[in-house]
């Protein structure tokens, strides 16, 4: 089987990883768009033009299945994806559910880029799971392009990050997927008592649940 992952660059990657750990059996042919990157602040219909093109490549790749690695292109586009083309799609969101579960202090912090904090997908999730908790919307703009081009992320999370932390946030959700690569960066400013929540692994989850796949027992990190 061949299933298709996009994102508008390296960050879904960090999704790839663990489609290759739970589905070893799996081929996967991962499109970066990143002449196009980033998305996080570009008009709505010009990422659904996007994602509607690279799908149709992927299909013409013989994929069977689309994982929407990006969480910008999954809360702009994944429901006219899903009318317009006749395969399964799966899509990242940040993860709110799960921090609002483990919160002590009941506030969440969600790094995510400005389009997916401002999109109605993003907002129903929010809403939906984030009830009990008080949710912190940072929007990490530049990181995206630190990751796509190598440099140093520190002296924006140097901002971003305690923008959570003074509102006493315990659980950051990492809301889009280039961030995990910030991981290390992001853990050395807030500190061991916080959390940090990546979806990719769950969104692996779901894409073997979906496609019927047969899965490794164990998942690493
Ligand atoms: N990886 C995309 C996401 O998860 C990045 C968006 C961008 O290109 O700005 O949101």
């Amino acid at each position: 089987m061949r299933i298709g992952v996009f994102d508008s660059g390296k960050g879904g990657l960090s999704v790839l990883k663990e489609l290759k750990v739970l589905l070893p059996e799996v081929e996967f042919i991962y499109f970066a768009d990143t002449e196009h990157c980033p998305y996080g602040n570009k008009p709505v219909e010009y990422i659904i033009d996007r994602a509607r093109e690279i799908t149709r490549n992927l299909l013409s790749e013989g994929c069977e299945c689309i994982v929407v690695a990006c969480n910008t292109a999954t809360a702009a586009a994944i429901e006219t994806l899903r009318r317009e083309f006749d395969v399964p799609f799966v899509g990242i969101e940040p993860a709110i559910k799960p921090a609002a579960a483990i919160s002590k202090t009941k506030v969440v912090g969600v790094l995510a880029t400005a389009n997916t904090l401002k999109l109605e997908k993003y907002h129903r999730t929010r809403d939906e799971w984030g009830k009990d908790v008080k949710v912190i919307e940072v929007p990490g703009t530049g990181l995206v392009e630190c990751v796509e081009q190598g440099t140093d992320a520190t002296p924006l999370l140097r901002k971003y990050i305690p923008m959570m932390l003074e509102q006493n946030a315990d659980v950051i959700v990492l809301g889009c997927t280039h961030f995990p690569f910030l991981e290390e960066q992001i853990r050395a400013i807030a500190g061991a008592d916080v959390s940090i929540i990546n979806p990719a692994p769950a969104v692996a989850r779901r894409v073997a649940e979906v496609m019927k796949l047969k899965t490794e027992t164990t998942i690493t990190k």
